[in-house]
């Protein structure tokens, strides 16, 4: 089972990378390909750079990585309560070329932030734009102050109520792709 993770965040220090990357790899049997978006900076996206120099590359290289996966991790950063500019900028650009950005790949959406409010602004607003953006969404989860439940150095869960919410929804997102999958196997030998 392939997954992309990634966060959306630019962050070399990202909570959420951490967060995505952990998520991901609870995924039984997961080949994970975590997504730096800093391999897909770009211009900031506008109709007259579009129109005079047409997509940067890197937006049909995003579309690429994300169309190889079988399932989505995206963990949120908050900025301001919205999304921070290096994703939206991906996301704009990438819209141009194919609109629904997600593919309808199974996604669980998660977002992270060292405060109390567990960056769930954002993650509200990524639901809500899911169907526009093709994630058929299996799952979301907003994990308040970071630090106390996360060590960032190994990567690893110290415990509590938003990890288990995570292991939970992690096991959603493993089931809906493993169902799809024998779906897709009963249709083949049916023919
Ligand atoms: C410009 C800026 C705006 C921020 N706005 C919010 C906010 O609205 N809500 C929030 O919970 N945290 C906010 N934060 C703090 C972020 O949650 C924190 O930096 C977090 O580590 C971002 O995630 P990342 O580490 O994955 O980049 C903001 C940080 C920055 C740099």
């Amino acid at each position: 089972m392939k997954i992309v993770a990634f966060a959306a965040s630019n962050s070399s220090q990202s909570i959420n990378r951490a967060l995505a990357s952990y998520a991901a790899h609870l995924v039984p049997e997961a080949e994970v390909d975590l997504l730096d978006l800093n391999d897909f900076e770009m211009p900031i996206f506008s109709e007259d750079r579009e129109r005079e120099s047409g997509q940067p590359p890197a937006a049909g290289a995003f579309l690429a990585r994300i169309a190889a996966a079988d399932a989505l991790v995206i963990s949120y950063a908050e900025h301001n309560g919205s999304f921070s500019v290096a994703y939206k900028n991906v996301v704009d650009w990438a819209s141009r070329i194919s609109r629904k950005v997600f593919q309808q790949k199974p996604t669980l959406m998660l977002a992270a932030s060292p405060g109390a409010g567990g960056a769930a602004s954002v993650l509200a607003l990524a639901e809500r734009s899911a169907p526009s953006m093709g994630a058929e969404v299996t799952g979301t989860v907003s994990v308040p102050r970071f630090h106390d439940h996360f060590d960032l150095a190994s990567g690893q869960a110290v415990d509590g109520e938003p990890v288990r919410r995570v292991k939970a929804a992690v096991e959603v997102l493993s089931a809906t792709v493993a169902g799809a999958g024998q779906r897709r196997a009963g249709r083949g030998s049916h023919g």
